[in-house]
């Protein structure tokens, strides 16, 4: 299985992917998470990346493009991987395209996780990671534990502000990988609202159909 999950901030592409990484053995590829490991180490690099991502920007393609192309041709993704977060640019989608000619192998599916616009700033600012076990939780839709609260992580780009600024790239830098992927006839629709069960099985069953 190669696939890739596509979807506005907010959508539920993280909280998916956990899930789907789990039933399919495969490696669970998020450029977000990356990135953010980047800066946490405090790196030259992560001090440029904070600096895109923290405004709610994109991180250039010449950064982003070799960071994931690496991590893709590495052995443990030799029988498959799950996407999350990138391509979301056509030039993006455009090099993965290329990178997977090369290697001989192609995509199983792009499932792109619909949700309405006036339902992501409140999916975004009110969630909480945990570093410990990388588990996302929403305050209200997805209440942690009281005992592990004081340890959750609150993105920097989770604020009113960065979250419209994501909102708005979407629509004019990754909307458009859309019709790419269904030209080839591998987009897969699935609404994103409702129980991250429910949205769990609507995802299997495109991906059985
Ligand atoms: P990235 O980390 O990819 O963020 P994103 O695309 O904005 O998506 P999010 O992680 O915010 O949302 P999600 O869809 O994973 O939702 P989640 O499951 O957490 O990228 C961050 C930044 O890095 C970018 O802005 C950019 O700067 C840079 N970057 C990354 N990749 C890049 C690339 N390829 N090129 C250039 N720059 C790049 O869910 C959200 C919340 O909702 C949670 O609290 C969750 O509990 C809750 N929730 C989930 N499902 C439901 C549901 N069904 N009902 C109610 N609540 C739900
Ligand atoms: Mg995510």
């Amino acid at each position: 299985m190669r696939m890739i999950l596509v979807g506005p901030p907010g959508a539920g592409k993280g909280t998916q992917a956990a899930r789907l990484v789990e039933q399919f053995r495969i490696p669970h590829i998020s450029s977000g998470d990356m990135f953010r490991a980047e800066v946490k180490s405090g790196s030259e690099l992560g001090k440029q990346l904070d600096h895109h991502m923290k405004s709610g920007g994109l991180v250039p393609d010449d950064v982003t493009i070799p960071i994931v192309l690496k991590r893709i041709t590495s052995p443990d993704c030799a029988n498959g991987f799950l996407l999350d977060g990138f391509p979301r640019t056509r030039p993006q989608a455009e090099a993965l395209d290329r990178e997977m000619t090369k290697a001989g192998v192609a995509l199983s599916a792009v499932v792109l996780i619909e949700v309405p616009d006036s339902l992501l700033e409140e999916r975004a600012v009110l969630r909480r990671s945990d570093p410990e076990t990388g588990t996302i939780y929403h305050l209200k839709y997805n209440p942690p534990p009281e005992a592990i609260i004081p340890r959750l992580v609150h993105r920097a780009d989770d604020t009113k502000e960065a979250v419209d600024k994501r909102i708005a790239k979407y629509h004019s830098e990754t909307a458009p990988i859309i019709p790419f992927y269904s030209e080839k006839g591998i987009l897969k629709k699935v609404d994103g609202v409702g129980d991250p069960n429910a949205i769990t099985e609507r995802i299997k069953a495109v991906l059985n159909s």
